[in-house]
């Protein structure tokens, strides 16, 4: 029987409640078959879980396992020299429009076979994983055609199998119109990305149906074609908003019951009032805010005001976030973004797992996914705290179904 009780700990339970963090100072964890069977002070641990296995956490901090909720991380090639063009005065969009950007990413995805994608994904993923991470999501999106969209979504599901974390796919057909179909958008949906859809829902590839709405990629007629399709597969939905100018995409994906609308840089009250109304989540991605160098922030304290829950993630991706640091992206969270230490962390772990409709694992308690990160350190607020610092002392991984 896999029983155990861990105690000698501090417990951040990431819970609303009356503590910050829902912090338990001197804490313990009662673990079942994979699943919390209770969690609280050690001076109240029931008598039924007395005679458990016992584990003396030598008074670490015992956190929910991070959750990265928006990734690309499956893709082939890099984009180090687009790092030097942009730093030669391009910008993204220009490097876009000139057929580089995430273009050079698709044609360098379609080149590559499906075993050196997983080879390329895995060390981003261990990286994530060494820092604590349980549970991943992974989108497609640099396919832009029938074959290699779910090539690299049964390489993102592999990823699941080859290492010890959840994988959670999101199809992002929508993602750009690539080279074949230049000035034809609408029969790139038509022809390529929701026969692409449908061939991904059959063979059970996609949990979620993603899009980047803007003027480089999608309007909102067209996402709005691809949300319907894919909420008639009874699949739910998110979207790359308000990145780089205001499209009404979050009023878009709002209005779809979407799960998060992503980036949001640029969204207006109008935006935030309808994901507020939707109960849908703001993922903040400050990587893709620092490296794009943007000047114009997500609004913070319109979604604090109209009571938004924001997530936090790394958009691992080659081009505007070549970022496997889900630690490095709480802390930028905060320094650049202004959130709370304790809403970075909420937002690595509880909205995380709502941006990605979990609803068993991203805080401590009974009935949820036993899925841990055990720290060295004394308080929550250090994750957020240090930059390129991992104190992780050891992550714990439910396998339970
Ligand atoms: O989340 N915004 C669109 N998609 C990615 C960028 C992908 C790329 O540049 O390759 C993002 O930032
Ligand atoms: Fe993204």
């Amino acid at each position: 029987m896999s029983r155990e009780l861990l105690f000698n700990l501090t417990l951040a339970t990431m819970e609303r409640g009356d503590r910050p963090y829902g912090l338990v100072d001197h804490g313990a964890i009662a673990l079942d078959a994979g699943r919390i069977a209770w969690r609280g002070p050690a001076d109240a641990i029931p008598d039924d879980f007395s005679a458990w296995r016992r584990r003396d956490l030598e008074g670490r901090l015992v956190t929910p396992a991070l959750i990265d909720c928006h990734t690309h991380l499956v893709y082939g090639g890099d984009r180090a020299r687009e790092f030097e063009m942009r730093l030669e005065g391009a910008s993204y969009e220009e490097i876009a429009r000139a057929g580089g950007g995430i273009f050079s990413t698709v044609e360098a995805t379609r080149r590559t076979d499906p075993d050196t994608l997983l080879a390329g994904a895995l060390p981003r993923v261990d990286a994530l994983i060494a820092e604590g991470v349980s549970t991943i999501e992974i989108k497609s999106g640099y396919g832009l055609d029938v074959e290699t969209e779910l090539a690299m979504l049964r390489v993102a599901r592999r990823i699941g199998v080859e290492r010890p974390v959840r994988v959670r796919t999101s199809f992002l057909g929508a993602h750009a119109v690539p080279p074949e179909y230049a000035g034809r958008p609408d029969a790139y949906i038509g022809d390529v990305c929701l026969p692409a859809l449908e061939a991904a829902h059959a063979e059970r590839l996609a949990d979620a149906v993603d899009g980047f709405c803007e003027g480089i990629a999608f309007t909102p007629a067209q996402i709005d074609r691809v949300f319907t399709r894919a909420r008639a597969l009874g699949l739910p939905v998110k979207l790359h908003a308000e990145q780089l100018s205001n499209l009404g995409g979050a009023v878009l994906a709002a209005r779809h019951g979407a799960l998060s609308a992503d980036h949001l840089e640029y969204v207006g009250e109008e935006g935030v009032r309808a994901l507020a109304r939707s109960g849908t989540v703001a993922v903040l991605l400050p990587g893709a805010f620092y490296t794009l160098r943007e000047s114009h922030y997500p609004p913070v304290e319109l979604f604090r005001r109209h009571a938004v829950p924001m997530a936090v993630s790394t958009d691992c991706n080659p081009g505007s976030s070549p970022l496997a640091s889900l630690l490095l992206a709480m802390n930028m969270a905060c320094t650049i973004l202004r959130l709370t230490p304790e809403e970075a962390l909420a937002g690595a772990t509880r909205e995380a797992a709502r941006a990605l409709g979990i609803d068993d694992a991203g805080r401590i308690a009974p009935g949820l996914r036993a899925d841990f990160a055990v720290w060295n350190a004394a308080h929550p607020a250090e994750l957020a705290y240090r930059i390129g610092f991992n104190p992780l002392a050891e992550r714990i991984f439910s396998r339970a179904p």
